[in-house]
């Protein structure tokens, strides 16, 4: 299928009402994500302002003659539109295979509505065999990784493919720790709790009862909205 799933959930995204009636629109990473920004109507960038969850997307949005505004500014967006790296049967995500996970989250929380783009590759059973990102901040890494190991996860620094040698280092300036939490035998909300509990955890890539809407490409797109849950 190619990337033709991914490029049909983003088309059915702007055509959401709460899209189309938006102001603040804050748009996420990924490759999904990058049809999304070749998408945007020309009229949308007169129209809207919008924000960023990575120094990647700012670009490709002004490229496109976008009014980027720092999340810094913003206490409230009226959308956020991201992709997935993995998607429960209720609706709970794995995020952060872009290293963008921080922002993402920030962007999701002050959203008044999360729209998250994926195509059919991404429907998982169980998040728990899905390798999960977290952000670290580099000061406590190995203070992290000893607590991982005390929780029996494996937790494995994540090294960039090329062009630069060790850790990946997100736009934050945290480290990105990938785990293997297969043998977890708890829930996942007390997982992402007991991720969090970690003094230099900065944030996980477990995005637990926080979409909206759930837009899944395949021969068509299929929009499935979630009453929402925030935890
Ligand atoms: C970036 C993310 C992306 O949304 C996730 O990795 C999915 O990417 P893609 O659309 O390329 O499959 O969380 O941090």
């Amino acid at each position: 299928m190619g990337d033709e799933g991914k490029r049909r959930a983003a088309e059915a995204a702007l055509e959401l009402e709460e899209y189309k009636e938006s102001e603040v629109v804050g748009i996420g990473t990924g490759s999904t994500v990058a049809h999304l920004i070749s998408l945007i109507p020309e009229k949308d960038f007169e129209e809207k302002t919008f924000v960023a969850s990575s120094m990647e997307t700012a670009l490709s949005l002004k490229k496109r003659g976008a009014k980027v505004l720092e999340g810094a500014l913003l206490d409230k967006i009226d959308i956020y539109i991201d992709g997935a790296d993995a998607v429960d049967g209720e609706g709970n995500l794995v995020k952060g295979g872009g290293a963008a996970l921080f922002r993402e989250k920030i962007l999701a929380s002050m959203s008044d509505f999360f729209a998250v783009i994926v195509d059919e590759s991404k429907l998982v059973e169980s998040l728990k065999y899905k390798s999960i990102p977290i952000e670290v901040n580099p000061f406590a890494l190995s203070y992290v990784l000893r607590k991982l190991r005390e929780m029996e996860l494996r937790g494995e620094v994540r090294k960039a493919g090329s062009g630069k040698y060790g850790p990946v280092v997100s736009d934050s300036f945290g480290i990105i720790v990938d785990l293997d939490a297969s043998d977890w035998k708890e829930g996942i909300e007390e997982l992402d709790r007991r991720l969090r509990n970690i003094v230099g955890v900065v944030e996980t890539g477990l995005f637990i009862g926080m979409a909206d809407a759930i837009i899944v490409g395949g021969e068509e797109a299929v929009v499935r909205k979630l009453s929402r849950r925030r935890v």
